[in-house]
């Protein structure tokens, strides 16, 4: 029989690209739907039929009733949230046992994995990366010195495993002078969580998976965050803790090379980021206050402002190497509809140095643009690639000429109706 195949579906800029509705729409041709990277740093949103889901740790294949949805071994979970986010869906009719497996070997978020992340946070002073204040980057260092607690911990001797190493997180807390903190509510609610994760199937996820693409059925690795927030190729160090590139999906899930099949890189129309660091960008103006306002650029976890500005082709080309992208997605096209001209950013200057190439030190790097004409019409309501308007199909041919990378589906809208797939 022909082995199936894992597409990647990935965020190649700083996260926030629409990933959930992409996967949200993909999902009836697949058989599994996987997260292998982050927690619920991530805010993944999904609007069909007048309602709206925001998913953080939940793969956004949820919807579909017959769907196996999968939280892979490279993910960091947090059972509170995790018990929260599954009853908000549960109230709203959708039955998670059966197909909501959670991977044994995935780390837990502590409660003082949270306040950890705000102590180390309040120790940068002027340099935060302006985390999530998950726990995000806590529980990663504490996988890779080996000393973390994964989910299948919760099924044998957990109280005192958990209770020897919030010891150990509260002694670095005081050695912080980060003492100021009542995580006891918190903790409960934890605790009740870690219950409540108890009634879902902890597997061995890589095997599972593994089997069904032996037996020919398909999977989609559903990225989170975006390529530029990398640890190895992102903005280092405003970056998140993980692997977020096309790499992250065979460690994450636990699948080899060979079983990637196709790999889609999701970008918005223009830039955002949300959190510190280098954005060359990045628009101080009116023009960058109307992106905001017009694209709801407000963080989905935090409600934090986003960073508003053109799209970069610099870093879009350097994700599309890293992370072989065969295919484009662009999203939020319709923001744009009433900007009468559109730039994009071609290559960076600093210090009369000018650059098509990401650059390793990305501080203080100017973006060089061109610019082109808008469309200015309303997009939100077509249906079909033959009603766009001229000055949209040269912006999109504009992108793919730069990228060389065929833009196969373009978002008009937020509803997963609001989606052209091009023939
Ligand atoms: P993700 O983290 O990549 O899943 O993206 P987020 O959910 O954090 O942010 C994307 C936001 O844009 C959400 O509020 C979506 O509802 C919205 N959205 C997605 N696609 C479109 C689109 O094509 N047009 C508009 N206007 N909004 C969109
Ligand atoms: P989705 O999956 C946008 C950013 C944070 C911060 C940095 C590190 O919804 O696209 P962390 O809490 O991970 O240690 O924060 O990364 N960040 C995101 N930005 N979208 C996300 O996820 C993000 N997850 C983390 O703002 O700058
Ligand atoms: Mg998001």
């Amino acid at each position: 029989m022909k082995k199936g195949k894992v597409d990647a579906l990935l965020g190649i800029v700083f996260g926030d690209e629409g990933k959930g509705k992409v996967v949200d729409v993909f999902t009836p041709k697949y058989d599994i739907v996987a997260r292998f990277a982050g927690g619920p740093n991530a805010g993944h949103t999904i609007i069909f039929e007048g309602k709206k889901f925001v998913l953080r740790s939940i793969p956004s294949g949820i919807f579909a009733e017959d769907k196996v949805n999968i939280i892979g071994n490279g993910c960091v979970i947090a059972p509170d949230l995790f018990m929260q986010e599954a009853r908000e869906l549960e109230t709203a009719g959708y039955d998670l046992r059966s197909r909501l497996h959670i991977s044994r070997r995935a780390h837990l978020i502590l409660p003082t994995h949270r306040v950890l992340d705000r102590a180390y946070e309040a120790a940068k002073g002027k340099n935060k990366v302006g985390t999530t204040g998950k726990g995000i980057g806590p529980t990663y260092s504490e996988k890779a010195s080996r000393t973390g607690l994964r989910v299948g911990d919760i099924l044998e001797n957990f109280e005192q495993k958990y209770q020897a190493l919030k010891a150990r997180h509260e002694e670095t807390l005081r050695h912080l002078g980060y003492t100021d903190y009542d995580i006891s509510e918190e903790e409960r609610l934890w605790m009740e969580g870690v219950s409540y994760m108890r009634t879902f199937p902890l597997t061995d996820t890589e095997v599972e998976i593994n089997r069904a693409l032996a037996e020919g059925k398909n999977v989609l690795a559903e990225g989170a965050q975006g390529t530029m927030l990398d640890i190895d190729h992102g903005t280092y160090p405003f970056v998140s803790s993980s692997n977020t590139v096309c790499g992250g999906v065979c460690t994450g899930l636990g699948v080899p090379p060979s079983a990637i099949g196709e790999v889609f890189g999701i970008f918005k129309a223009y830039s955002t980021r949300v959190g510190a660091g280098p954005f060359p960008v990045e628009l101080f103006d009116e023009t960058g206050d109307r992106i905001r306002e017009i694209g709801h650029e407000y963080g989905a976890v935090t409600g934090r402002n986003r960073r508003c500005g053109w799209v970069d082709l610099v870093a879009l080309r350097y994700a599309i190497m890293v992370n072989g992208v065969t295919q484009l997605i662009m999203m939020k096209s319709d923001v744009l509809d009433t900007f009468p001209t559109i730039k994009a950013c071609v290559a960076y200057e600093k210090n009369g140095v000018t650059t098509a190439d990401m650059p390793y030190d990305t501080e203080g790097w100017q973006a060089v643009y061109e610019e082109l004409p808008g469309w200015q019409t309303d997009l939100t309501g077509m249906t079909s690639e033959a009603e766009f308007p001229q000055a949209f199909k040269d912006y999109v041919a504009y992108l793919e000429r730069h990228l060389e990378v065929p833009i196969t589906i373009l978002s008009v809208g937020p509803d997963r109706a609001q989606t052209i797939i091009r023939g």
